[in-house]
């Protein structure tokens, strides 16, 4: 997680479900709201095996969200996250924008934990 986003998530966030890990597909996506530093932010949730990424739900390019309705998100051929506003495009392994109008720029990374079954957010303690 980049500090300047854990410095976002405030303490009274701990424990925070986002939802259940056996709702996300393997390799696809969900969309949660979370609190972070008081305000309600949407994040994107992504399925890599046993593990889940998340980042926060803004395209670096406009501001805008990714996903063209809630939690339905677009993934091209070659399994890359694509902005459904102008197309840039992301791999998954890090958020980085591969394609499209902010090539280079990267998603805002969240840190997050699978724990019995549910993901939640992983702050320090
Ligand atoms: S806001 Fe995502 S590509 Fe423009």
């Amino acid at each position: 997680m980049s500090e300047d986003v854990r410095s976002l998530l405030s303490a009274g966030d701990g424990g925070t479900s986002l939802g259940a890990f056996s709702q996300i597909e393997d390799g696809g996506f969900a969309e949660a709201e979370a609190t972070i530093d008081g305000d309600a932010e949407s994040l994107i949730l992504h399925r890599d095996g046993d593990s889940v990424r998340a980042w926060l739900n803004i395209c670096p390019h406009a501001g805008r969200r990714l996903d063209w309705a809630p939690g339905q998100f677009l993934k091209n051929r070659e399994g890359h996250l694509v902005c459904a506003v102008h197309g840039a495009t992301f791999e998954l392994s890090g958020g980085v924008c591969v394609a499209g109008p902010c090539r280079g720029e990267s998603l805002r990374p969240v840190a997050v934990v699978v724990r019995e079954g549910k993901v939640f957010l992983d702050l320090p303690p």
